[in-house]
């Protein structure tokens, strides 16, 4: 008889196995409520389509479930908000970070409104087109980078630029920040581009030679059209009745209404200046390990923003590594807790990620698939370690800051590479147990990309798990 041959299960399968009973399919949070898909009828939420956000109804409903007050809520990875203002309008006092401006400019836009004088705004808009059509005189506003040359008409572009040189010339603040507002949020229906993760896809009608298949966006709006459509929008949400409905809800609550903080930059340099047991909650959603370009998609608005060039590569170097080209930041982190005297700090969170099986099974077989060619792009097993290692740091920050018994949650996806589950819901979570966490739960969305798989490393086709963490600080 053979010797029966000893199996030992992977590093990933361990974690899996040991994590396996905080795993639940949660059925009361499909997609549509932890996407932004649920904020697109929303009064002020469906403004600005930030694709990438989850939905108001998420922050409510964890923020009533687990907590039975308003206290003080985080988000490092803000977005263009949803998390702050679901908060605010249940009472919270607000707190985000968030290192494009894309976000920023969106969340102060809503700021701004608290004191905006509607009937003011309705007669601005009301005389527009004949303000724009006295312009003839303007500086250019919109000076594209390579990435945004042509997106749109000559005819979209000056009407875009005068658009903004009459804005210029608006006294009352409030104004003049919603009309930029209003055209920001339909650049991208007024251009030759649509969104697609990685880059700006481009239209077979623009002045672009593309390779390969023609693509065709649908309808181009004319920037009238499509600030007519949006000015209307905004108009009724602040109609006072709509503002009235909209806060007295919870001004019923009695919930006082507290303005909202936003710090711009990045959260590995913002987070580790905040207060320790300062917040009773955080609710984010960090860019998912997608090889997503969030400077290449929102090229256009940052651009409509100001942004040059450069600007536009240090925003990529700086954000979460989630893309092939970012390179690594564990030198700088270094050399920042040193420099704000924590470099203790720095040798915890690196002996938290070394000493992780899975995590190091999960670079030692990406190595070993980019020797073998199996990777579609080399870079991808250093994109993998960084935006752990990063995270690290992150969940190492938010567990220093959130007060004892204070929750957190978290969204993020799993990836596959080369045919390689990556966990990145159970890595992260035995992180966050390292760092005082406990996790109370993994919810697993329904339908989501393989909920049903217990196993790890390369098993098929099986989607990938779409998570919502909650962990509570011991
Ligand atoms: C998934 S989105 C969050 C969306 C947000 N929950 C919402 O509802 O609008 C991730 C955000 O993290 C931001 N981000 C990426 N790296 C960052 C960093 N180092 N510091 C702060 N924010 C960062 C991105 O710009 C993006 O807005």
């Amino acid at each position: 008889m053979g010797q029966a041959v000893k199996i030992f299960p992977s590093e990933r399968q361990q974690l899996y196995d040991r994590l396996a009973d905080k795993l639940e399919t949660a059925c009361h949070l499909n997609r549509k409520v932890v996407s932004f898909q649920a904020n697109k009828d929303e009064p002020l939420y469906r403004w600005f389509k930030y694709k990438e956000g989850f939905s108001s109804s998420l922050v409510k409903y964890f923020l009533t479930q687990y907590s039975k007050r308003p206290g003080k809520i985080l988000d490092p990875f803000a977005g263009a908000g949803s998390a702050l203002f679901a908060a605010q309008e249940l009472g919270w006092k607000s707190y985000g970070i968030e290192l494009l401006p894309v976000g920023i400019f969106a969340i102060q836009t809503r700021e701004v409104l608290n004191a905006i004088d509607a009937e003011e705004l309705k007669k601005v808009v009301k005389n527009l087109w004949v303000k724009l059509k006295e312009i003839d005189d303007y500086k250019k506003h919109i000076n594209h980078i390579p990435i945004t040359q042509d997106a749109f008409s000559e005819e979209t572009e000056i009407a875009l630029n005068k658009h903004l040189a009459y804005c210029d010339k608006i006294k009352n603040k409030q104004i003049k920040t919603v009309l930029r507002f209003a055209a920001f949020s339909v650049l991208e229906e007024i251009s030759f581009t649509r969104k697609d993760g990685q880059y700006l896809r481009w239209d077979y009608r623009s002045k672009r030679k593309l390779p390969g298949k023609p693509f065709d966006i649908g309808k181009i709006h004319s920037f009238e059209e499509a600030m007519n459509r949006k000015l209307s929008q905004i108009i009724s949400d602040l109609s006072p009745n709509k503002t009235i409905t909209l806060f007295d809800r919870f001004e019923n609550k009695g919930h006082e209404q507290h303005p909202v903080s936003i710090m711009e930059g990045s959260c590995l340099e913002k987070l580790p200046k905040l207060k320790d047991n300062f917040f009773d909650f955080i609710i984010t959603s960090p860019p998912y390990c997608n090889r997503y370009d969030y400077t290449r998609t929102y090229a256009l608005e940052l651009v409509y923003l100001g942004c040059d060039s450069d600007h536009v590569r240090n925003l990529r170097q700086s954000m979460l590594s989630c893309t092939v080209e970012n390179k690594e930041k564990t030198d700088s982190l270094k050399q920042f807790y040193s420099s704000i005297g924590r470099p203790e700090t720095f040798e915890k969170v690196i002996e938290v990620y070394n000493n992780s099986g899975a995590m190091a099974e999960v670079n030692a077989v990406l190595d070993a698939l980019n020797k073998s060619d199996k990777l579609n792009n080399n870079n991808i097993p250093r994109m993998v370690k960084n935006y752990f290692l990063e995270l690290c740091f992150v969940i190492y920050e938010m567990a220093r800051v959130v007060k004892s018994a204070g929750y957190c949650v978290m969204v993020n996806d799993n990836v596959r590479y080369g045919g390689e589950e990556i966990p990145v819901d159970l890595i992260l979570s035995e992180f966050a147990e390292n760092f005082g966490f406990k996790i109370n739960k993994i919810f697993v969305l329904p339908r989501g990309k393989g909920n049903s798989s217990q196993q790890m490393g390369s098993y098929g086709r099986t989607e990938v798990r779409k998570c919502v963490y909650l962990w509570q600080k011991r």
